[in-house]
């Protein structure tokens, strides 16, 4: 069910104690109104979010959170998403409905930003605060794979005190190690590390501050079952809806914006979720970089690039607009074949000066011939010389 209209009045509609989970996505307080226009430029979807004070926003979210109380049942939870510009009254606000008593969690959202050249801290981060309705709420204990510095050898020891209060692995009488029982993992942590939906990703309909289906089913199946209700109050383009229907749990979500229920009823009927191949593959499946090359990267100073077959970093030089491409040659490549892969991956950005840096002559017999190389490559036999040589050498070339 979605339905259009201001969320206090549509939450007095729903039935007391029924809800399993509350999320909500409200304005931020950011003083602006926030549009977004879709892909194809055909629509433009926007909300308020300007506010005489700071008094004003906090009362009007306390308002509604008086009766998001009132729907939960005792064994529910909420989830209130904010950012930086009123995470600190929301949190009391929080406080003063549900008591300091009944908070949970504040689970840190986490991506990665493009950088800008804004002076300060880069915010790549938004707050979720979880409160319960009591303390008898329900919760799905998830676990997580240990971390890859994590020695699983030892994990796997029980441990025992000496006489002197000190931890060291148990053994039995014929001094071999006990093993724990089965051991689960590391229990879910409060920082997600979720990738915010790139402009292309499929699962982007265009709506201002659209959050990933997988934050919400992520916080869905932490606190409910199959067949609960999941209850959006300012549910937007529908995400926490889709995320819901995906996951067999029941939904209602409100939006005062009727474009905003339309769209959401869209969604509903042809749900589409991105998967993230960071999250499936792990973040280290992106580095691809041998300590070797790495190593050179560093000594030349050039900053690395992953993934890419024709490029391996990328070096910048002071007076030049752009920076230039670097690739060290593999030792199971010929000088041709390295340079071939440079000038093809350079190709599609235009880039003109290129630096090939040669690491081996195992493949002699293969003859590099320097009248093919393209004249805009400079191959450096001494990445010594280069270090040293760099300005004059890439001026000169
Ligand atoms: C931050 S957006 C929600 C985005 C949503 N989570 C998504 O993924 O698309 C906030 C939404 O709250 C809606 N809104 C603002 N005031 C409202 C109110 N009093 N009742 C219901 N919806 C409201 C806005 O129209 C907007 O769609």
């Amino acid at each position: 069910m979605i339905t259009h209209g201001d969320c206090k009045t549509e939450l007095k509609k729903i039935k007391s104690d029924s809800i399993d989970l509350i999320y909500l996505d409200p304005p931020f307080f950011t003083q602006k109104k926030q549009s977004q226009k879709t892909r194809d430029n055909s629509k433009e979807y926007s909300f308020e979010d300007t506010w005489d004070s700071i008094k004003d926003y906090t009362n009007y979210i306390e308002e509604r959170l008086v009766e998001c109380k009132k729907v939960l049942k005792d064994s529910g939870s909420i989830f209130l998403h904010c950012d930086k510009s009123a995470s600190h009254h929301l949190r009391i606000a929080l406080d003063n409905v549900f008591g300091s008593n009944n908070f949970q969690s504040e689970i840190i959202w986490t991506y990665r930003r493009w950088s800008n050249s804004k002076k300060g801290l880069l915010n790549s981060h938004q707050a979720i605060y979880f409160y319960s309705k009591t303390s008898e709420f329900k919760f799905n204990q998830v676990f997580e794979g240990y971390s890859p510095s994590t020695n699983i050898d030892q994990i796997f020891q029980k441990r025992a005190r000496d006489q002197n209060g000190k931890t060291k692995y148990k053994s039995d009488i014929e001094g071999k190690c006990e093993l724990m029982e089965d051991k689960k993992g590391v229990p879910l942590s409060d920082v997600w590390d979720i990738p915010y939906l790139n402009p292309k990703a499929n699962e982007r309909v265009g709506y201002p501050t659209q959050k990933p289906i997988l934050l919400l089913e992520k916080i869905i199946q932490l606190v409910t079952d199959v067949d609960d209700f999941v209850l959006d109050p300012f549910c937007g383009s529908g995400t926490t809806l889709v995320a819901a229907k995906l996951l067999n749990r029941k939904y209602i979500g409100f939006d005062i914006s009727e474009d905003a229920v339309n769209l959401a009823n869209e969604r509903i009927a042809n749900p589409i979720k991105t998967d993230s191949n960071l999250l499936k593959n792990g973040k280290d499946s992106y580095l691809n970089q041998s300590p070797e090359v790495l190593q050179i990267l560093k000594e030349i100073d050039a900053m690395p690039v992953q993934r890419n077959k024709g490029i391996d970093g990328f070096l910048r030089v002071n007076d030049s607009t752009k920076p230039i491409p670097i690739k060290i040659q593999r030792f199971d490549e010929t000088l041709e074949k390295a340079q071939q892969l440079l000038v093809q991956a350079s190709s599609k950005n235009g880039f003109k000066t290129k630096i090939l840096i040669k690491t081996n002559n195992f493949h002699e017999a293969t003859l590099f011939d320097m009248h093919e190389s393209s004249k805009d490559v400079l191959v450096i036999e001494s990445v010594k010389d280069f270090v040293t040589h760099r300005d004059k050498m890439i001026h000169s070339f």
